[in-house]
């Protein structure tokens, strides 16, 4: 996405809310937070918000400092079955609502989050 896109959907604050509130909810929810590895949740936080960030046209802070996305890749070593895709994008509803976007600008995330979550998906067991 480009500058202008980031700066519609609300800029640096806008992925600082979406990050913080989707980690709120997962420390609320056992199937997402038994998933995590690190017990505290603050640089997992960071490393989703640096993403959007980037994702969204903002500043690349993501790149620098953790290189090439790979998000599939990244995620391979979790067991991401279609019952952890619902609960993460149950955290993450949350979390966009948090942000507080137009009708248009809320569509627009969350079609990504949506095919993104299904993109994420590595196994269909238990
Ligand atoms: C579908 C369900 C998903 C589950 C259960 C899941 C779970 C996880 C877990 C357990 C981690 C490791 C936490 C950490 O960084 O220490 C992680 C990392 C991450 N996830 Fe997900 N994730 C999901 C989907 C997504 C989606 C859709 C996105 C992006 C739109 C995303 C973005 C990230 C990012 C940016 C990281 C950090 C990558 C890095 O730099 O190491 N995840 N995720």
């Amino acid at each position: 996405m480009d500058k202008q896109t980031f700066d519609q959907l609300g800029g640096e604050q806008t992925f600082a809310t979406i990050a913080r509130v989707f980690y709120e909810g997962v420390k609320a929810d056992p199937v997402l937070h038994e998933m995590y590895p690190e017990e505290d949740l603050s640089a997992a936080e960071e490393r989703l918000r640096m993403f959007l960030v980037q994702y969204w046209g903002g500043p690349t802070e993501y790149q620098e400092k953790r290189g090439h996305p790979r998000l599939r890749m990244r995620h391979s070593p979790f067991k991401i079955n279609p019952n952890a895709k619902q609960h993460w994008l149950a955290a993450m509803r949350n979390a966009v609502d948090a942000a507080n976007l137009s009708e248009a600008d809320d569509a627009l995330v969350w079609d990504y989050f949506e095919r993104a979550a299904l993109a994420m998906v590595n196994t269909f067991e238990d």
